[in-house]
């Protein structure tokens, strides 16, 4: 039993402590183990979890909710701001400060960078930001170092290539600052105009991470253990033809694995539009659906923790 993030909010991953990683992750693993033995559990009954979710999702909210239902709690939703009163005009601190009377823990998704942030100084009770635009999405991270762990035992001595729209992909964004803690090589793959922010890449850099930039997919995979790709975001492009100059940037097939490092693992956050072909997933190492079922176990882990439930 630990407080360490009782009443805590999570808004992003470079604040985490490193003992708060790793109970998450342990959290995690215990929840995964005594789901597969006992079917569903009963930490938080008599809790309810609010998912206000204002940009599309589908599996951070549904792992978030079937996280919730295993753990014995109840789940209120807004899926769709069209049919909120957001679409009144209501504030989101007005939306959140109404539905903190409602509900134990606030699980949220906003177009606009800092959004959680603003939620979390309008109430008093837990915030979990479920993406904020094109900042942090450190549930997701969260559950891809999980992911790491579990496919390689280890994240100590890889070498991760993240490839993609590493500009405004908000995953990558929270994801290296988890991977920052263990000894890891990281390699970013993007087009030029796409590249990861260079404060990341300086706070990185200042961390004595190692970090190469390239555009080459092939040459990075032929040294990396797991490759992460990510989706172009077409929705932060402010001009259409941009997106379809890049959205076809890369494009992962099975002659680009079997030219790849041995046993290299293939991950990516999903929704994918055309990033990795179909004709991956039979692959032993494609590891992008089992990273989305380890949402469930990752997201349990975060709903008892925050609430002091785990
Ligand atoms: C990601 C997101 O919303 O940032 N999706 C997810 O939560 N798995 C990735 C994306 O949309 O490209």
């Amino acid at each position: 039993m630990t407080t360490l993030l009782e009443g805590k909010d999570i808004l992003r991953t470079d604040t985490l402590t490193d003992e708060e990683l790793d109970v998450i992750l342990s959290t995690a693993a215990r929840f995964e183990a005594q789901l597969e033995d006992e079917g569903r559990l009963d930490n938080m009954a008599g809790q309810v979890m609010a998912a206000m979710f204002f940009e599309p999702s589908t599996r951070t909210r549904l792992s978030f909710e079937s996280a919730m239902h295993r753990l014995g709690g109840d789940v209120i939703t807004i899926a769709d701001p069209k049919t909120s009163s957001a679409a009144k005009g209501e504030s989101m601190a007005d939306a959140v400060k109404v539905v903190q009377g409602y509900a134990d823990v606030i699980v949220m998704r906003h177009p606009r960078k800092g959004s959680a942030a603003e939620a979390a100084a309008a109430v008093s009770i837990p915030v979990i930001n479920g993406g904020d635009g094109a900042g942090q999405h450190p549930t997701q991270a969260l559950l891809d170092t999980y992911t790491i762990k579990k496919e390689k035992g280890t994240l100590d001595g890889l070498t991760v290539a993240l490839a993609g729209d590493l500009k405004n992909g908000r995953t990558v964004h929270s994801l290296v600052y988890l991977l920052a803690r263990f000894d890891v090589r990281l390699i970013f793959v993007s087009p030029a105009q796409l590249k990861m922010p260079g404060h990341i890449t300086e706070d990185l850099v200042d961390q004595g991470v190692d970090v190469t930039e390239t555009d080459d997919l092939a040459a990075a995979m032929r040294e990396s253990d797991v490759v992460y790709m990510t989706r172009i975001q077409k929705e932060r492009f402010d001009d259409p033809e941009e997106y379809e100059r890049l959205k076809g940037s890369y494009v992962l097939d099975m002659p680009m694995v079997e030219q790849a490092k041995d046993g290299i693992t293939i991950m990516h956050p999903l929704p994918r539009v055309n990033e990795i072909k179909e004709e991956v997933d039979a692959y032993a190492g494609a590891a992008y659906f089992r990273q989305a079922h380890n949402g469930v176990p990752v997201r349990m882990a975060l709903l008892a923790l925050v609430t002091g439930r785990e």
